[in-house]
């Protein structure tokens, strides 16, 4: 199958990538000069597992990149649309990327053609880009619409597309559902997963990826609520966590007690911060937009975006008290990006958080392992930027974990207390058991667990007196 994808930001590129993984030709388009040049000399733009070695694979070959939307969509049986579809003032989803694109797409529709909104777009807008084709001068009876949304996780967006949990296809020709199973057949027969290239191997190796068919609308809706649940999931057990942590028990205990029933299940349940990233603000942003758009009051997603603002604030406020002021403090910081495994700082609880911290008087030093650029852009010189971990501890007050990168959850406490001014860690993702960090001679906060060591320290004794006590190794949480 010859596929156009436009839009080569991380949906696109990685569904592009992946296209020709699969084995169809692909045509990754953006408006873009320097981008897709940059795309043409090997460069990758994000950082994103799998991505450099199926670029360097299919480049050239079964993956070519251009700027003309027309020539892309002439050539091809399916055109994706990947486009940004950022928030608005309202909170509703900013069309006018897709709607620029669907005019562009028309006028080269010639023969016949299936357009495919791949971006997360509110529900009704497959319709809304058919009535754009036609407007446009595209015959009725030449194209198709249909609606396929992505789920995939950035850090792991590879191996979702290919290992998919489900494939959703929104269709409502015959035409348009041949020509999708079709695009998805050598994941739904199973057929790559045979291949001895195929990547992920492993537990499921030999699965057919399920496939869901729906009507269109149903699909835009499939994905909005998936979101919205999830950072509902989030957000509930931030709130439970938030209860936890004022009677003294263990959300970790909790999680594993609710997430055994097969019908809630523990994923998405790990406390923290609070969700951020380029999806779940805006889509639940977006999809309490739609509901008030039908009339209906959805207040549960204003509760999910209320309890996500109000985790950084009770962060902040757990920060004041293990350092006891924040004004004149110096803190160090891990993580930047909105979550481990990749570089993107949007909506990231990190920087916000740092935000806040330099409000109140206190001074940074930063370290992720793949964000530091892009925190850079945003935070200038106004923090410290550290090589490592143990760089960013140095001489600091506490240190803060904000993004669940799997190296901070390995790091060497017995070098990073030495380098600490203070052992005070506050915690924002729950790397680490409060009792092996009060056994490591740490002040140990995190979200929704028993402060251990801290509450020995916080009740009464004197900053001196503690260091003492824990550099004599005498705090111990047991
Ligand atoms: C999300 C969806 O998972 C994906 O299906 C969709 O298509 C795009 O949006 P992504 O934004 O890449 O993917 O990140 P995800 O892994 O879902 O995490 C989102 C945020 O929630 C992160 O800030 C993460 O740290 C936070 N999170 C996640 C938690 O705080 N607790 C959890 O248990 C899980």
């Amino acid at each position: 199958m010859k596929i156009a994808v436009i839009g080569s930001g991380y949906v696109g590129l990685v569904s592009a990538a992946c296209f020709a993984e699969i084995g169809h030709e692909v045509i990754s388009v953006d408006n873009d000069h320097a981008k897709v040049n940059a795309l043409r000399n090997g460069e990758v733009p994000i950082h994103e597992q799998f991505l450099p070695e199926l670029l360097a694979k299919h480049r050239g070959k079964g993956l070519k990149f251009s700027t003309s939307v027309g020539d892309a969509t002439a050539w091809a049986d399916a055109v994706f649309i990947t486009v940004g579809t950022p928030q608005s003032a309202t909170g509703e989803a900013d069309l006018s990327y897709v709607e620029a694109v669907a005019h562009e797409i028309a006028t080269a529709i010639h023969g016949s053609k299936l357009v495919v909104e791949k971006s997360t777009v509110p529900v009704r807008t497959c319709e809304a880009i058919r009535k754009v084709l036609q407007l446009c001068g595209a015959p009725a009876d030449l194209f198709s619409v249909a609606s396929n949304p992505e789920f995939l996780r950035e850090g792991s967006a590879v191996l979702d597309f290919l290992h998919p949990d489900r494939i959703v296809i929104g269709v409502d020709t015959e035409f348009s559902r041949g020509l999708m199973e079709q695009i998805y057949w050598p994941l739904t027969s199973g057929e790559y997963y045979k291949r001895s290239d195929a990547l992920g191997a492993g537990p499921r190796f030999s699965e057919c990826a399920p496939l869901i068919v729906t009507s269109p609308k149903s699909a835009e809706l499939i994905k909005h609520a998936s979101n919205a649940f999830l950072a509902m999931k989030i957000s509930f057990i931030n709130a439970v966590a938030n209860i936890a942590e004022s009677v003294g028990a263990d959300i970790d205990e909790i999680r594993a007690g609710i997430g055994a029933d097969s019908r809630i299940g523990n994923r998405f349940l790990n406390a923290g911060v609070g969700y951020g990233g380029s999806c779940f603000p805006k889509d639940v942003q977006a999809f309490h937009a739609v509901a008030q758009e039908c009339g209906y009051r959805f207040g549960l997603l204003n509760e999910v975006i209320e309890i996500n603002a109000e985790q950084r604030r009770r962060f902040i406020l757990k920060v004041r008290s293990a350092v006891w002021t924040l004004r004149g403090k110096t803190l160090a910081v891990l993580g930047a990006a909105f979550k481990g495994g990749t570089d993107d700082i949007r909506e990231s609880p990190a920087i916000a958080i740092v935000d806040e911290l330099l409000a109140q008087g206190s001074s940074v030093r930063l370290f992720d392992p793949a964000a530091l650029p892009k925190a850079k852009a945003v935070l200038g010189d106004s923090v410290q930027y550290a090589s490592d971990a143990y760089d960013a501890a140095t001489g600091t007050d506490a240190l803060l974990i904000l993004t669940e990168w799997p190296e901070f959850a390995q790091l060497d406490l017995e070098r990073l207390r030495k380098a600490m001014k203070f052992p005070i860690i506050v915690d924002g993702r729950n790397l680490y058991r409060p009792s092996f960090m009060a056994k490591a001679g740490f002040a140990y906060h995190s979200i929704g667990r028993p402060e251990l060591a801290a509450e020995k320290s916080a009740q009464g004794v004197r900053r001196d007196d503690w260091i003492y006590v824990n550099k004599s190794g005498a705090a111990s949480a047991d």
